[in-house]
């Protein structure tokens, strides 16, 4: 079972931190905070609802194994929330499989990255899919022209319909129209469910699916993990504990920052997605009054041991404003013993014999209690083991409890006004229709650097 723990924000693990009665105060607001959002659930909040979804599973399975008949390679066209959560399960869960069935995430519109990945790639062996909630990013329908363009090349106009597959809104969007028109196999991704919680919809599942993932086990443990995280008794809802820490930390300690510090590699990308769920849910000007609040609590991704060398003196060391997540996985996949090599050198008879993991697991501690000396807020939150079941339930915690910290906090969790601006000055600058005044503001930007 994964389970968080918030003893180390408090006293006497944490040396001067709060007093459980501030803990009881927060458990009043989280109360509130939790009704709100179990009221709103299958209503305008569709994520709790997504594992519970067999036909979906069925349906996906049988998408990939059609994939897989056309296909070695899955181009994964999709930006942000449409890519991130897939990326995610692919790096912890994906396997290469016999045919070598690989997935290549293109997320962003760097040509040097899309050519190179081309480059590597048979068309006639290759499949896309293309994911965009409102069907209108540019980027994801640059990659579209682009990758359409590719298959044409080659294989023709039918081969190349053929062979995409598109994840979008239901109803509404540039995608769904193309679908149409083009006769493109579609999956939708549900109208209550915005970007960054939609991992577990085929937004992540398919090229999960096509990677070798056993999907229908990660669902089982995101639906296992919605029974705990809907929960009304706060102190047994791990997600509310985790959103009730994090918001105390940040208002009453001032811990501007959540480091996010899995000890496992195949949880690195999970929290690249991780960073994009609490960053754009939580960082917001405006309160749901519309009073300027200027909230947030910044992600900052690091892995252990490997930041221990990179970060942790900072953490450690620098300004006080660091609540830190440590993730500790209590097994490793496969044992990997230190062998009896160099017996000459008494200085390496201590790591003769012992297991990596243990290794790994004592540089874990001894961060947790190095950063707890130092006065250093930590979270805990431990995982039995990386398999499908656990990074479901992971992916269905964190969502829940970025939910819960965004209510808590008085913003709105669920939007994105901040991105608006910067998308509509790129489109200008582009010359799309009805955009050129956002392309004067950048110009007036410009103007304004160089004198
Ligand atoms: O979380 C979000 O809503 C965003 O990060 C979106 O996923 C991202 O902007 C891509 O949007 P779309 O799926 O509409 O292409």
């Amino acid at each position: 079972m994964i389970v968080v723990s918030a003893q180390g924000l408090f006293a006497p693990l944490l040396e001067g931190g709060p007093e459980q009665t501030q803990w009881e105060a927060q458990k009043t607001s989280l109360r509130t905070a939790h009704r709100e959002l179990m009221a709103r659930r299958g209503k305008d909040l569709g994520f709790y609802d997504l594992p519970n979804n067999e036909e979906l599973v069925k349906a996906i399975d049988s998408e990939v194994q059609r994939l897989r008949s056309l296909a070695d390679d899955l181009l994964v066209l999709g930006i942000g929330g449409s890519s991130l959560g897939g990326q995610a399960l692919v790096s912890a869960l994906g396997q290469t499989g016999p045919k070598g069935n690989h997935v290549h995430f293109l997320d962003n519109v760097d040509p040097d990255t899309i050519n190179k990945t081309l480059e590597g790639l048979k068309p006639e062996r290759t499949a896309a899919v293309v994911i965009t909630k409102s069907g209108g990013t540019v980027e994801t329908l640059a990659q579209l022209l682009i990758i359409r363009g590719w298959f044409k090349k080659s294989l023709g106009q039918g081969e190349s319909q053929n062979r995409m597959v598109f994840v979008t809104d239901p109803e509404k969007g540039l995608l769904r129209e193309l679908s149409k028109t083009e006769g493109i196999r579609t999956f939708d991704i549900p109208e209550n469910v915005g970007g960054r919680f939609s991992v577990l919809s085929p937004v992540g599942l398919l090229p999960a699916a096509f990677a070798g993932v056993d999907i229908g086990a990660v669902l089982a443990g995101a639906q296992e993990m919605v029974e705990r995280v809907t929960d009304n008794e706060i102190d047994n809802n791990p997600a509310c504990l985790m959103a009730g820490a994090a918001m105390l930390a940040g208002e009453k300690l001032g811990k501007s920052s959540l480091v996010m510090m899995p000890y496992s590699d195949s949880l690195r990308t999970l929290t690249a997605w991780f960073v994009q769920l609490w960053a754009e849910s939580l960082g917001k000007r405006l309160n749901r009054h519309g009073e300027t609040v200027f909230a947030g609590q910044t992600p900052i991704p690091a892995v252990g041991a490997t930041d221990q060398h990179a970060q942790l003196q900072l953490f450690v060391e620098g300004p006080r404003d660091k609540l830190v997540t440590i993730i500790e996985v209590s097994q490793a996949r496969q044992p990997l013993p230190i062998p009896d090599e160099l017996e000459n050198i008494p200085e390496l008879t201590f790591l003769r014999g012992r297991d990596l993991y243990e290794l790994l697991e004592a540089e874990r501690r001894a961060t947790r209690a190095a950063l707890l000396d130092a006065g250093v807020p930590v979270l805990d939150i431990k995982v039995p083991r990386i398999d499908a079941p656990s990074i479901g339930g992971l992916i269905l915690l964190f969502e829940a409890a970025c939910a819960c910290a965004g209510i808590l906090s008085g913003i709105n969790p669920f939007d994105q006004p901040g991105v608006e601006a910067g998308k509509k000055m790129a489109l200008g600058l582009m010359g799309r229709d009805g955009f050129s005044e956002y392309a004067q503001r950048v110009y007036l930007r410009e103007e304004l650097g160089i004198s």
